[in-house]
């Protein structure tokens, strides 16, 4: 199977099992677990914060970053199609107790206007005061896009002219980094505080690291407790994660290219389905409406040729490249999509959802 569903397939590489294997343990949630903290303070350092606390997933540092930035009943501001919004289970509003308003975005990125237009720095009789304000890069929703660096300064910089705190969503941190050609903190400069995953693209088993100031992050660590996400003998995942940092970031330039050669390939076979010249990191999206078939449609026809995907939508479907896929893996996906696309009725005949 070609598995292009997601980076997360990714699986540990032998110097990770190795380290894992020798890693020094020790209770997190007692004494401290010394790789625990390792990776913790290689995290601080490459996001350029003062601490960091590793824990279970991306979502849960996202849901300690809102509860450590805010108190109940704030609104926190967030592009409409983040994450945080569309996939992690409304715990901004079940767990944390925060109302949200959703920003409209392009491509991610917020319309600077309609956030500065919507940020309420006090409480007033009849308007909740803005909490926080979120972000994301890459933009999963959006096609791994990469927020512009000046416009994570501009959030930032009104952020702070209204006390409000800024959190990023960097699910896939390293990706926008190597794609930039910059360092992690060069983007993590423009937020209060970030997460990112070392289990996607960078291929560690588990975790991610929110990152933050050293008071920030004590007051995530309670609520890490207080959720269930105490870790003990956590050293053994941690270990996979300084090999994540160490050895796995460069390589994430070669996901990009196949990414780019897929979306070059599917571009030749009809221009409509997807843009090569938006893709940034790691992730196709293809608007399939034009071939007939419906996205589940061709995720059933594609696993029939040993290529999964997933749909990103009912006319959409969302391509993640990762280290197990090859250029060659891309030259028999496109081989089969072009074979299929031959059998696809066409515009014409589209079936609705
Ligand atoms: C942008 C983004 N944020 C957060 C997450 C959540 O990460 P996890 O699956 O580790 O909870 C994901 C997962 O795909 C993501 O793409």
């Amino acid at each position: 199977m070609i598995d292009l569903r997601s980076d997360t397939l990714t699986q540990p590489t032998e110097a990770m099992l190795d380290a894992m294997r020798s890693a020094r343990l020790g209770d997190d949630s007692r004494d401290g677990d010394p790789t625990v903290g390792e990776l913790e303070s290689l995290a601080a350092t490459r996001t350029g914060k003062e601490a960091a606390v590793f824990v279970p997933s991306g979502t849960m540092g996202n849901l300690l970053a809102m509860m450590a930035h805010t108190g109940r009943g704030g609104e926190v501001l967030l592009e409409e199609s983040s994450h945080i919004l569309k996939h992690e289970m409304g715990a901004i509003a079940q767990i944390a107790g925060l109302f949200h308003r959703q920003i409209h975005g392009r491509r991610g990125a917020m319309d600077l206007a309609v956030l500065a237009d919507a940020i309420n720095a006090q409480i007033k009789p009849n308007k909740l005061a803005t909490a926080l304000i979120c972000l994301e890069t890459t933009h999963n929703g959006a096609g791994g896009t990469i927020l512009p660096l000046d416009h994570m300064a501009a959030v930032h910089a009104l952020g702070r002219e209204h006390g409000i705190p800024v959190h990023t969503d960097g699910a896939r941190l390293f990706n926008a980094a190597v794609a930039l050609s910059v360092p992690a903190a060069q983007i993590a400069r423009h937020t209060d505080s970030v997460t990112f995953c070392i289990s996607k693209g960078l291929s560690a088993p588990i975790g991610s690291l929110l990152c933050g100031s050293a008071a920030f992050i004590n007051r995530a660590r309670a609520f890490r407790r207080m959720l269930g996400g105490n870790l003990r003998q956590a050293g053994m995942l941690a270990a996979a994660g300084i090999v994540a940092l160490e050895q796995m970031v460069d390589r994430l330039a070669e996901d990009h290219r196949t990414a780019k050669q897929l979306a070059d390939g599917l571009h030749k076979i009809s221009s409509r389905l997807t843009d090569p010249g938006m893709i940034e990191t790691n992730i196709v999206r293809v608007d399939v409406s034009v071939s007939g078939w419906n996205a589940e449609e061709w995720s059933v026809a594609l696993q029939t040729r040993g290529i999964r995907v997933a749909p990103g939508g009912p006319r959409q479907l969302r391509f993640v490249t990762h280290r197990h896929i090859s250029a060659a893996d891309i030259e028999t996906t496109l081989t089969a999509f072009r074979e299929l696309w031959r059998q696809a009725p066409g515009e014409r005949v589209t079936r609705a959802g």
